[in-house]
């Protein structure tokens, strides 16, 4: 069979391990694969390179993705569409591979079921929100990561006697934030799941500062809603990407929290945005390992005829699952996990 390999969406650490593992388990079954470029936008353009053994070899250790990424949207646009089943005909492929979160397997599994396009998915996200798979690689990194940063704050608050906040990706949910936060014995923490509650917030750190903790860091998603931003936000005009998502950035959550802890505790404040950082960098072991399960697994649905499927962590186990229920609904930090871990947070 001739695969085409893509990787969409915002990149993530793992990208590569998948690859990797794809390419050689695609050797065991004589399967030619072909990296598409650049996510969906590989297939609207038709531009393929040869995927071998000599490309990936060496990329265990590597961060980013071989096949570059993008949030290329090909049902945004009719002519793109009809471009991308052309260019699938034409480049005589049996299946696209495409490995992504939400959007980018939304797209596979449109493909699959509309217009018969057999795609095998597997799923990636730093914000492990992708539903139907117990962990998405990318996540352990981008946490490892982030602790090691609210840690390096936490050294500098208590030095100068200052609350520190720290940004963080999430844009619809919370786990890297969360995650963050216990690891790194935060003070509070803010995720989309729970409206930003400021007044609560406030009165947890000035407990603490009662007791004598001088400084402290707070660690938020750069997607939780406050009222007094919600109500500013309304007035701006939002920039959007090709799924129909707000850009973030602008959003200011670190700048907006660091401001209201400083007024609303009289303590001096900073913030960190940490971004893009999390995202590159060289993988965890946990997120090399299981990128590259779900590589080979991936190769192996292919080979077996199982399209409109995405390989998926269970527990321990390596599974399919239909691409259809994995997308769509996005998996958020559940209320009751949030709540087991508030015992850490109002002391
Ligand atoms: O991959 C998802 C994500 O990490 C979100 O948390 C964030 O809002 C978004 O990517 C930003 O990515 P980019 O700037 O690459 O569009």
């Amino acid at each position: 069979m001739k695969i085409g390999v893509l990787t969409g969406g915002g990149d993530c650490c793992g990208l590569n391990q998948a690859i990797r593992a794809a390419v050689m388990r695609a050797m065991d079954f004589n399967h030619e694969m072909v990296g598409l470029r650049e996510g969906w936008k590989g297939l609207v353009e038709g531009l393929t390179f040869p995927l071998g053994l000599d490309d990936v070899e060496g990329l265990i250790d590597k961060g980013g993705t071989l096949l570059e990424s993008s949030r290329t949207n090909p049902f945004k646009k009719e002519e793109d569409l009809r471009a991308s089943l052309e260019n699938f005909k034409r480049l005589g492929l049996d299946c696209v591979l495409a490995l992504g979160g939400d959007d980018t397997l939304g797209v596979a599994s449109r493909l699959f079921k509309e217009y018969q396009v057999p795609t095998v998915g597997v799923p990636k996200t730093m914000d492990n929100d992708l539903s139907e798979t117990d962990y998405t690689f990318g996540f352990d990194s981008a946490v490892a990561v982030a602790v090691d940063a609210a840690d390096r704050l936490k050294d500098t608050a208590r030095s100068h006697r200052r609350y520190v906040v720290l940004e963080v990706m999430g844009r619809h949910a919370g786990w890297v934030a969360l995650w963050t936060a216990v690891a790194s014995g935060a003070d509070w923490l803010f995720i989309p799941e729970v409206p930003g509650d400021l007044q609560t917030m406030a009165a947890q750190l000035k407990k603490k500062l009662a007791r004598g903790k001088h400084w402290g860091l707070v660690v938020a998603s750069e997607g939780t809603h406050f009222e007094a931003l919600n109500a500013a936000d309304e007035t701006k005009e939002k920039a959007l990407d090709a799924f129909g998502h707000e850009i973030l950035r602008e959003r200011g959550i670190g700048p907006f929290l660091a401001e209201e802890v400083e007024k609303r505790m009289e303590v001096e404040t900073r913030f960190a945005v940490l971004g893009h950082i999390v995202r590159g960098g060289s993988p965890t072991p946990f997120d090399r390992i299981l990128a590259s399960r779900l590589g080979i697994k991936a190769v192996e649905l292919i080979s077996e005829g199982r399209f409109g499927h995405m390989a998926s962590l269970k527990g321990n186990e390596i599974t399919a699952v239909p691409l259809e229920a994995a997308v769509g609904k996005t998996k958020t930090v559940p209320l009751a996990l949030y709540e087991e871990i508030l015992p850490l947070f109002d002391k």
